[in-house]
C-alpha cells in the first residue's frame, strides 16, 4: 500500500465578537435583507484586538485535541493566510514558538488568498506522501477586517475573521487524502486584489494607497462558479467518482449563490453541500476547515465517507481535494 495521509483531528477557533447585517446597516447605505438575498451571509465575527497569530495558535490546540496528539508530536506547520501580523516572520514561525513545538521543524506560510487552506494541505499532503513528515499540522487563517474598507458596502459585508487547522497524520491504510488539484492563473489578479506596498526606503518615492480589498465582484462570481466547477469534474475523474459517491462536498464559503450554482452543475442535493455561510461570512483561507470541523461534529461525515473539498480565491487560484474519511 502506498503512503496517504489522513486527517486525525480537526479544529476551529473564531472571534467572539459578532457583527450582524442590522449592525452593518448602522454603518453603511445597506440593508439585511440585500447581504442575505446576494450572499447568505447573516452574520460574521470580527477580531477585537486579537492577532492572526492567536486565532491560528487557539485552531491548532483544537485540532491538536481533536486527534489526540500534543505539540512536539508535529513535525511539519504549514499555515494558509494572506493576513499575517508581520511580514516575517511567518505566522507558522510564531505558532511553532507559541505552541512549544519541536525546534527544527520546517514551518512555513503559503499565501493563495481563500484558497489557502487546500494549498497548505496540498504541500502537507506530498511531505507526508514523500515520507518527509509523518505527522503535520495544517492551518487556515485570516483576518479580512483589517484589509477591509469598512466604507464599501460593496465589500465590508462579505467578510470575517476566523482560524480552522487539521491534523495529517501518515497512513498506509485506505483512508486519507485520495488526490489534490490545485492551479492558478496570474493574469486575473486585478480581479481580487489589495493595493498595498511596502514602503520606507528612502530610495525610491511611491505613494502608499491604503491597503484595501478591491474585487471585481461580478467577474470574481463567474470565474469562482467556472474554476470550482471544473476543480470537482477534474478530481471526479480523477478518482472514477459520480455524483452519488459523494458523500458531502465542502466549498469554500463565499457567496450562498456561489455554492448553488455549483450544486446544480454537480447535480446533488442539497444535504450533500455543506455551508455555514449564514454565520461567519467569507473567512478566506479559514473557511474550509472551519466548515469541516462543523461537519465533523454535526455527524455529517462518517468513516469511509467521500468527501470533496472545492475553494477558489484571489490570484486567481483555485483547487479541489479528495478524501476518504
Ligand atoms: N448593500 C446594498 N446594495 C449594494 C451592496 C450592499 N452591501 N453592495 C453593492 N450594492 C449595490 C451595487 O451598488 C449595485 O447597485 P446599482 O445596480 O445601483 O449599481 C447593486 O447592489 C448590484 O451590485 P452587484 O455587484 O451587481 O451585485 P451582485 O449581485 O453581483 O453581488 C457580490 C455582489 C455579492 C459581491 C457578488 O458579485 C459576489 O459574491 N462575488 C464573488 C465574491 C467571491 O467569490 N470572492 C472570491 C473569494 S474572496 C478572496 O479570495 C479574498
Amino acid at each position: 500500500m502506498t503512503l496517504k495521509s489522513r486527517i486525525i483531528g480537526c479544529g476551529l477557533y473564531v472571534p467572539e465578537r459578532v457583527l450582524t447585517n442590522r449592525d452593518l446597516e448602522e454603518m453603511v447605505d445597506t440593508s439585511d435583507e440585500w447581504i442575505t438575498t446576494r450572499t447568505g451571509i447573516k452574520e460574521r465575527r470580527i477580531v477585537s484586538g486579537e492577532r492572526t497569530v492567536e486565532l491560528a495558535t487557539r485552531a491548532s490546540r483544537s485540532a491538536l485535541r481533536g486527534a489526540g496528539l500534543k505539540a512536539r508530536d508535529v513535525e511539519l506547520l504549514v499555515v494558509g493566510t494572506v493576513t499575517a501580523d508581520n511580514v516575517f516572520p511567518s505566522t507558522a514561525c510564531l505558532v511553532q514558538a507559541e505552541l512549544g513545538m519541536r525546534p527544527g521543524i520546517p514551518a512555513f506560510d503559503v499565501a493563495a488568498a481563500c484558497s489557502g487552506f487546500l494549498y497548505a494541505l496540498d504541500v502537507a499532503d506530498r511531505y507526508i506522501k514523500s515520507g518527509a513528515a509523518r505527522t503535520a499540522l495544517v492551518v487556515g487563517v485570516d483576518v479580512f477586517s483589517r484589509i477591509m474598507d469598512w466604507q464599501d458596502r460593496a465589500t465590508c459585508v462579505l467578510f470575517g475573521d476566523g482560524a480552522g487547522a487539521v491534523v495529517l497524520r501518515q497512513t498506509r491504510g485506505k483512508g486519507g487524502i485520495l488526490s489534490s488539484h490545485i492551479h492558478s492563473d496570474g493574469r486575473y489578479w486585478e480581479m481580487l486584489y489589495t493595493p498595498g506596498a511596502l514602503t520606507g526606503s528612502p530610495f525610491e518615492r511611491r505613494n502608499s494607497p491604503r491597503p484595501y480589498l478591491k474585487m471585481k465582484g461580478n467577474e470574481t462570481f463567474r470565474m469562482a462558479v467556472k474554476t470550482m466547477g471544473g476543480a470537482i469534474k477534474e478530481a471526479m475523474r480523477k478518482n472514477r467518482l459520480r455524483p452519488e459517491d459523494i458523500a458531502l462536498v465542502i466549498p469554500h464559503q463565499a457567496n450562498i449563490r456561489i455554492i448553488n450554482a455549483i450544486k446544480d452543475r454537480l447535480g446533488i442535493g442539497n444535504t450533500r453541500v455543506f455551508s455555514n455561510i449564514d454565520r461567519y461570512g467569507n473567512t478566506s483561507s479559514a473557511s474550509i476547515p472551519i466548515a469541516l470541523y462543523e461537519a465533523v461534529e454535526a455527524g455529517r461525515i462518517k468513516r469511509g465517507d467521500v468527501v470533496l473539498l472545492v475553494a477558489f480565491g484571489g490570484g486567481f487560484t483555485w483547487g479541489a481535494t479528495v478524501l476518504r474519511w
